[in-house]
């Protein structure tokens, strides 16, 4: 018995308030053309006051729950991927996990910034396919708003809050590949692999100048806009390759591209290395700007609720972010 996990449902959420590119420019010293032209953002959603990340990640969670039609109960590992926690600590995880009205199971967060969701599949993955967990509920949630420095136009154009979440269960590969679609050993659905990379020695090209140990303050983002672009592009290369060698797929194999929307650049340059068109990749960065470790679910909701991801379907996530981290995650959907 091969154990594979199997996303059972998604969902997400986004704060009510919508702020344009062109409202931005009313505080701001930026203009829509400028931020369009460089990272393919047009608004951004950002939570109320006293809306924290765990109240998105709750209403996400909610929602995945109820489109795998499965009750919380059923839960029994939380993970929230986030770089904006309530607090310090006790973690995002727990306060969901309580909201959600769970006594059992684990809870906690994953911390990888914009890779916070493919490291969150990973952990998930692992902890299904070695029996720790048989159902996990898995959140991606972020206010980066609380952490910009809304006076440096080069990082706060290009966040926004909200939350995505999937829920992933055990199940026999065999069962699970009931009904393939004849495409070989990869047909069965579910999670095929994670791979996830980091290198600590660019912490400073992306990070956030506070926290607890060092200034007793939360800190805001400071980033080298373009050494991290230059970086992207080549880590997310390679990342996708080592994902389709390690399952013997080739680049067309891919029917959907669900990138971390970081910047639309940065995509269009990895679906170009793929060869996919533009129809093959899911974009949300137009509407929801960057939302750190939300961003893969919050695209991978749309595209699912949409119609255009259909069961059986191959769909490969991708994501870079602070750390550096990196990686990707291959699901038969
Ligand atoms: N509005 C108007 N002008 C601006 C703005 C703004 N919001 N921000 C910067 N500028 C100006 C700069 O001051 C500079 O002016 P100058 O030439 O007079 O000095 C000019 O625009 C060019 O600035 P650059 O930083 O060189 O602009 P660049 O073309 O590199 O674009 C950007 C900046 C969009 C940040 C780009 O480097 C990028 O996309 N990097 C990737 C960063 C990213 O996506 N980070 C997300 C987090 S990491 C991740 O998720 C992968």
């Amino acid at each position: 018995m091969t154990i594979r996990s199997e996303i059972l449902g998604c969902g997400s959420y986004l704060p009510e308030r919508c702020v344009t590119n062109d409202e931005l420019a009313k505080t701001v010293d930026t203009s829509d053309e400028w931020i369009r032209s460089r990272s393919g953002i047009g608004q951004r959603h950002i939570a109320a006051e006293g809306e924290y990340t765990s109240d998105l990640a709750l209403n996400a969670a909610k929602r995945a729950l109820e489109h795998a039609g499965i009750d919380a109960s059923e839960i029994d590992l939380v993970i929230c991927a986030t770089t904006t926690p309530d607090n310090t600590f006790p973690s995002t995880a727990t306060k969901v996990q309580h909201r959600l009205g769970m006594t059992n199971g684990a809870a906690f967060d994953v911390q990888a910034v914009c890779s916070g969701f493919v490291y969150g599949l990973a952990v998930a993955d692992n902890f299904i396919k070695c029996g720790q967990a048989k159902t996990a509920l898995l959140i991606g949630a972020e206010t980066f708003s609380r952490i910009l420095d809304w006076n440096d136009r080069s990082t706060c154009v290009l966040f926004g809050d909200g939350a995505g979440a999937v829920v992933m269960r055990a199940r026999d590969e065999e069962e699970s590949g009931a009904g393939g679609n004849g495409k070989g050993h990869n047909s069965g659905r579910g999670v095929l692999s994670t791979h996830i990379h980091s290198d600590g020695s660019n912490y400073d090209i992306l990070y956030v100048d506070g926290g607890p140990s060092t200034t007793q303050t939360v800190g805001h983002v400071r980033m080298n806009g373009r050494e991290v672009f230059r970086h992207a592009v080549t880590n997310l290369a390679s990342i996708v390759d080592e994902a389709l060698e390690a399952n013997g797929l080739e680049r067309s194999d891919i029917d959907w591209l669900v990138p971390h929307q970081a910047n639309k650049r940065i995509i269009d340059s990895t679906a170009r290395k793929l060869g996919m068109s533009e129809d093959r990749v899911v974009l949300t960065v137009e509407k929801h700007a960057n939302t750190s470790a939300a961003s893969i679910p919050l695209a991978l909701d749309t595209a699912v609720k949409d119609g255009r991801i259909q069961r059986g379907d191959l769909v490969l996530l991708e994501a870079m972010g602070g750390g550096l981290t990196w990686g990707a995650g291959l699901v038969r959907w």
